[in-house]
C-alpha cells in the first residue's frame, strides 16, 4: 500500500510512539521518526524498515526549542512536507500536587505541553496552506476532568489536561473549509516503560486510536478526545 503522506512522530523509538510508526508504515505513509537519541531513534528505524517501511530518523529533544527549529529546518531543506504530526513523547513524574518540585513541574510541562505547542505552530500552518494535515496529541485519561484526573501524578495530569485544552483552542484556530484535524487520545493503560508491566494493553493495542486519528477521512472529527475511537470527556 503506498501514501504519499509523510508523518512526524515524537518520541518514536520506543512504546506507543514505536507502535505508531510502525503502524503508519505499515499504512504506506512516510515515516519521519522523532527520537531525542538520533542512536536509539536508528535502531528503531530498522525494525521498520525490516518490514519494508519507509522512515527517516530526525534527532529531536521536544524539551528544547532549538532542537524543534532545527528538526523543521532540516525537513524544509529535503522538501519534507509533514501532513501528520503525533505529538506522542511524554514523561510521567509520580508526586501529588503538593510534593511535586519546580523541577518536575517545569519539566513536565515542557516535555507534555509546551514541546506539542511549538511542534504545531511550526508545522500546522503549512498543513493549512496545503488543506490538508492530521494533529494528534497523545494525552491521558489522567488529563480528564470527567474522568477524575490522577492525584498521584498531579503535574502529569494538569499537562495533559492544558494539552487537551491546546486541542479545542487549535480546532478553532483551523479556517473553515479546510481538511485539517487536531484531536487527542488517550491509549489506555499500556505496558511500556511508563505504564509498567501489569499494563494490559500492548503498545499496538494502545496504537490503535492513534492511528486511526492519524488516517480520519475528511469527513473525520475534529476538536475531540477519544479512547478506543470512542469520544471521553474532557
Ligand atoms: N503507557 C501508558 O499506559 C499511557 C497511558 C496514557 C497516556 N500515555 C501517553 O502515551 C505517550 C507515550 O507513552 P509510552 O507509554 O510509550 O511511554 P515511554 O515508553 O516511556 O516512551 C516515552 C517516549 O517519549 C520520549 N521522550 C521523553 N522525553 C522526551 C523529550 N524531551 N524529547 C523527545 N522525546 C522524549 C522517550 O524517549 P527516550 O527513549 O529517549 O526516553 C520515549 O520515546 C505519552 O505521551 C504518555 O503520556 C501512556
Amino acid at each position: 500500500m503506498s501514501n504519499d503522506r509523510t508523518a512526524l512522530v515524537t518520541g518514536g523509538n520506543r512504546g506507543i510512539g514505536l507502535a505508531i510508526c510502525k503502524g503508519l508504515a505499515d499504512r504506506g505513509l512516510n515515516v519521519v521518526l522523532g527520537a531525542r537519541n538520533e542512536d536509539k531513534g536508528k535502531g528503531a528505524a530498522a525494525s521498520i524498515r525490516g518490514r519494508g517501511g519507509s522512515v527517516r530518523v530526525e534527532q529531536l529533544d521536544v524539551i528544547e526549542t532549538a532542537s524543534i527549529a532545527a528538526c523543521k529546518e532540516r525537513l524544509d531543506a529535503d522538501d519534507v512536507t509533514v501532513d501528520v504530526l503525533v505529538n506522542n513523547a511524554g514523561i510521567y513524574p509520580e508526586a501529588d500536587a503538593l510534593e511535586t518540585t519546580i523541577d518536575q513541574l517545569d519539566e513536565v510541562w515542557t516535555v507534555n505541553t509546551r514541546g506539542p505547542w511549538l511542534l504545531v505552530k511550526e508545522f500546522m500552518p503549512g498543513m493549512i496552506d496545503r488543506s490538508y494535515g492530521r494533529v494528534v496529541n497523545v494525552s491521558s485519561g489522567s488529563g480528564s476532568f470527567g474522568e477524575g484526573l490522577d492525584t498521584n501524578h498531579a503535574a502529569y495530569s494538569a499537562s495533559k489536561a492544558a494539552l487537551n485544552a491546546l486541542t479545542m483552542t487549535l480546532d478553532d484556530a483551523i479556517p473553515s473549509g479546510v481538511d485539517v484535524k487536531v484531536n487527542s487520545m488517550c491509549p489506555g493503560w499500556v505496558h511500556t516503560r511508563m505504564g509498567g508491566e501489569s499494563a494490559p494493553r500492548t503498545p499496538e493495542e494502545g496504537a490503535d486510536t492513534g492511528l486511526w486519528l492519524a488516517t480520519l477521512p475528511a469527513d473525520g472529527p475534529s476538536g475531540g478526545f477519544f479512547r478506543d475511537r470512542e469520544r471521553i470527556p474532557w
